[in-house]
């Protein structure tokens, strides 16, 4: 057997790790999720789980891929048997539904950075103040509305579908570690100056206590809507739950330490969201809309431009903004295709560029729906993240806790030594409370994606069809 492939640098690894959790799921997802969540109880409910699910999630993923040196589907009937494959299946259906309306929002991103080629921002909104005027909201957030649905968004979708399929055919992985290397640092220090600016506007202090201070009372009475939200989005911005990080930690080397490199990219993740949700509330409430969850999927569009429009400078920083956020998307984009790639090479044996392209093209074709109306968004978002992440992190959870306990502590001792009690913690962690958890949350998550079906797209579908 040929000696396989590690990471060439010892950054390797964290750097594609960071690439595939730094995207959308930072800086256009967290924030409207937040918004609809009500804001400081929702930013609590995730950290929590983040830190006391995700960390311990991540290290399942790292194990199970180091140990076994396969994909996702391989690696689960290598330490499961062969019926785990069926969940094998599953990861490779999330990929699909994922990247599916992944590609439509990147997309949203790309026309919002090549707008900025055709004028300031500011110039920009002002072709909107009629119509703005009219609909009684501001001029950014009917831009968002003219922009988002209809032939302008199925172009981009394409353009964009079309460089993910190019860079995972050609298996392009130097490329990725190079713009990841530039772009994660430049979107911090995008965003910590964007913070610092934010700060001097009028209406900051409220966006702040809507974002940091929770009431504990709302939580206690929403915590059934909370915590599958919080869940939904903690696992899609760690990229959880459908074997991305089982295959980058395939190509792992013994000697790397899991917990620190975990806890490396759960940090750049969570401090990125954490800063764009700074930006954004106080923009928000600045700009005279006091009901953040109202922004929906448009939240971070519609604050961006209106804070690119006013600033000074803000259209170098607009297009360095938009332009930056599309290679993000872009490099998640690519860990979503590859997953689904690999497993097609792998188990049909077709050779890359047919796969990458039978895929992509399948992907393509499930997002254009998302292009016509933004129901469908919810309706594929919904169901990736409520129910297949929850349940593909659920598996992991019980292949690592109760199927491969022991091979998994003696996996991730290697590279850091006797765990002692830790380890077994991390076990017990995993076994009991997380189980309980996550079987909670998966039931919350189908009785309310259960409830969108019957409720709001069963309306759609009767007023369309
Ligand atoms: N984490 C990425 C983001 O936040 C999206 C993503 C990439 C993802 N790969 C994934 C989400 C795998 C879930 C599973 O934008």
């Amino acid at each position: 057997m040929v000696q396989r492939e590690t990471w060439a640098t010892r950054t390797g690894f964290i750097l594609a790790a960071v690439g595939s959790a730094v995207g959308l799921g930072n800086i256009w997802r967290f924030p409207f999720v937040t918004g609809e969540g009500g804001g400081a109880a929702f930013l609590l409910v995730y950290l929590l789980f983040v830190a006391l699910i995700g960390f311990p999630a991540i290290l399942a993923e790292f194990v199970v891929g180091r140990k076994t040196e396969r994909n996702p589907v391989g690696a689960l009937m290598e330490l499961g048997g062969s019926a785990w494959k069926y969940v094998g299946g599953v990861f490779v259906l999330t990929g699909f539904v994922i990247l599916s309306f992944y590609s439509v929002v990147a997309g949203w991103f790309i026309r919002y950075f090549l707008e900025g080629f055709r004028g300031s921002y500011g110039s920009l909104l002002a072709g909107y103040e009629g119509a703005a005027a009219e609909a009684e909201l501001p001029e950014a957030a009917v831009m968002f509305g003219d922009v988002s649905t209809g032939l302008d968004a199925f172009v981009f979708h394409t353009l964009f579908m079309a460089v993910t399929i190019g860079v995972v055919a050609l298996g392009i992985r130097r490329g990725i570690e190079l713009a990841v290397k530039v772009m994660v640092p430049a979107i911090i220090v995008l965003l910590v100056g964007m913070a610092i600016w934010v700060a001097t506007l009028p209406e900051a202090s409220a966006g702040y206590s809507y974002y940091l201070s929770p009431e504990f009372g709302v939580i206690a009475d929403n915590w059934a809507t909370l915590l599958p939200a919080a869940a939904g989005q903690a696992f899609f911005t760690l990229s959880l739950g459908m074997g991305v990080m089982i295959t980058y930690a395939s190509y792992l080397g013994e000697d790397r330490n899991l917990t620190r490199d975990g806890t490396a990219i759960i940090g750049f993740d969570t401090g990125i969201a954490f800063l764009t949700g700074l930006v954004v509330f106080p923009v928000f409430f600045s700009a005279g809309m006091t009901e953040p969850g109202d922004g929906g999927p448009g939240a971070i569009f519609v604050s961006m431009t209106e804070a690119f429009a006013t600033i000074g400078g803000g259209h170098v920083l607009g297009l360095l903004f938009f332009g930056t956020v599309s290679i993000a998307a872009l490099s998640s984009a690519i860990s979503l295709l590859e997953v689904v790639t690999a497993y097609v090479i792998d188990e049909k044996g077709v050779d890359r560029w047919k796969a990458a392209l039978g895929m992509g093209g399948i992907i393509y074709l499930l997002g254009v729906p998302v292009t016509y109306d933004l129901i469908f968004l919810d309706l594929l978002d919904g169901f990736a993240d409520g129910i297949l992440l929850v349940f593909g992190a659920l598996m992991l959870v019980i292949l690592v806790g109760w199927i491969a306990p022991k091979v998994a502590v003696e996996e991730l001792e290697k590279g850091i030594g006797n765990l002692g009690g830790l380890g077994q913690a991390w076990i017990w962690a995993i076994r009991v409370p997380i189980l309980l958890v996550l079987v909670i949350t998966l039931y919350l998550g189908v009785e309310g994606y259960v409830g969108f079906l019957t409720g709001d797209f069963a309306d759609w579908i009767s007023a369309n069809l």
